[in-house]
């Protein structure tokens, strides 16, 4: 599998986002999802998706924790461009048992606490948003962190035994910050004030100018450890 993700990286290298996402669609037709968190990149492969395949199926993992300003956000662009949005639960006796056992904020108090709540509420509803499928579109960046400088436009995501499409790995925020100017492109409210990187209301704040992007998400936690497990890849070279 690896040799035919290397393959696609080779055939789409100078391809625009849009062009691997048509090159995309055409690899994996119906079996092939985008996932929003409606953050200002998936706001940005939405608006790609709905000009070159509206058929492709949307989806966003509902954490039951999310800001209010993100629900707004998603009620906005499911009615401005009528995709095929799909939202997903966690499992409502695994949430109950984790805070039953330990604590309503239990990602406060250890990194191993926060990953078993972000399993629970992400990693696990992921698996079931991606039954039936064969790839999966991010919105991950080179430039987002250290976690990520090695991020290639198709990737093999072992965990899932998907292949992971990046149309926009290569991109700067200044780059998705035209696209959402020139489009137009409908973004999260919470920018304004000073967040970035948008995930959980109870793990994300908004960062001063000069911040790292990530610097809101996890704060009190150290930079190496910033992933919830969507996208961790053990096979990632580290830069
Ligand atoms: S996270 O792993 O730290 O939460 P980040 O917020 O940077 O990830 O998002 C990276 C990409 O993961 C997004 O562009 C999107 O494709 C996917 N993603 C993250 N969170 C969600 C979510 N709640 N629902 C659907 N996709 C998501
Ligand atoms: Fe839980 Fe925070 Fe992860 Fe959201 S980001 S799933 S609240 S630990």
């Amino acid at each position: 599998m690896q040799n035919k993700v290397s393959g696609f990286v080779k055939q789409t290298a100078g391809f625009t986002p849009e062009d691997i996402i048509r090159f995309a669609c055409e690899q994996f037709g119906e079996r092939l999802k985008l996932a929003s968190s409606l953050g200002e990149e998936d706001q940005v492969l939405t608006d790609m998706v709905a000009r070159v395949q509206p058929e492709i199926r949307v989806f966003t993992l509902d954490t039951g924790r999310l800001f209010q300003e993100t629900y707004e956000l998603l009620a906005k662009t499911q009615q401005r461009y009528g995709l095929r949005y799909e939202v997903y639960y966690p499992d409502t006796r695994a949430v109950e048992e984790m805070v039953r056992e330990k604590g309503i904020n239990l990602f406060y108090d250890s990194v191993d606490n926060r990953k078993t709540c972000c399993g629970v509420r992400k990693v696990e509803p992921l698996k079931r948003a991606l039954a039936n499928t064969d790839a999966w579109i991010t919105g991950l960046r080179r430039a987002q962190s250290i976690t990520r400088a090695t991020i290639q436009t198709f990737e093999w995501d072992e965990a899932n035994g998907k292949i992971k499409v990046n149309p926009l790995a290569a991109w700067s925020r200044e780059q998705v910050q035209e696209y959402i100017r020139e489009h137009t492109v409908d973004t999260n409210s919470l920018h304004a004030k000073g967040f970035v990187s948008i995930g959980c209301a109870s793990c994300t704040r908004a960062i001063q100018p000069g911040d790292d992007i990530r610097e809101g998400r996890w704060w009190w936690e150290k930079p190496e450890s910033k992933e919830c497990g969507l996208h961790n890849n053990p096979n990632r070279p580290v830069k």
